[in-house]
């Protein structure tokens, strides 16, 4: 199986950005675990950033017909764009919504999700670990629907 890893806003200034709530860990780093995770656990994994709305909707459509999974940090963009919503049903692909931090625990208008509606779940709170939990869930998810 093949997944696509996609972050959003913001991201590629992980381990930088207000350590206090997303750590020290970089976006390469998280990139780094998550090969060799794949290695581990026997999937193929391509991994993106983008600061940008609609270059996310074009990674996420690269996914119809080609790769089984989508595992998504969407960063801001989760709490306000049906845009993003609206791709993940478009591609046919099943998602998983991903955040480093615990999403409840912080500002109401965190608690909002457009991603979540169209995902198979949601993993938050658990900071870079949570990638390699996602792709774990996401190979579940698979295997229980083969
Ligand atoms: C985030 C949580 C979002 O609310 C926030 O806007 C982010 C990062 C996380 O990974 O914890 O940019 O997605």
């Amino acid at each position: 199986p093949g997944f696509l890893i996609l972050n959003g806003p913001n991201l590629n200034l992980l381990g930088l950005r207000q350590p206090e709530v997303y750590g020290h860990t970089t976006l390469a780093d998280v990139e780094a675990m998550c090969r060799e995770h794949a290695e581990r656990i026997g999937v193929t994994v391509e991994f993106a950033q983008s600061n940008s709305e609609g270059t996310l909707v074009d990674h996420i459509h690269s996914c119809r017909e080609r790769l089984d999974g989508l595992i998504l940090n969407a960063g801001a963009y989760t709490h306000t764009s049906v845009a993003l919503m609206d791709a993940i049903s478009s591609a046919e692909v099943p998602a998983i919504e991903l955040h480093l931090s615990n999403v409840h625990a912080r500002e109401e208008f965190r608690h909002v999700s457009y991603i979540a509606k169209v995902a198979v779940g949601v993993i938050c709170g658990f900071g870079p670990r949570g990638y390699t939990l996602a792709m774990d869930a996401m190979q579940a998810h698979l295997e229980r629907a083969r």
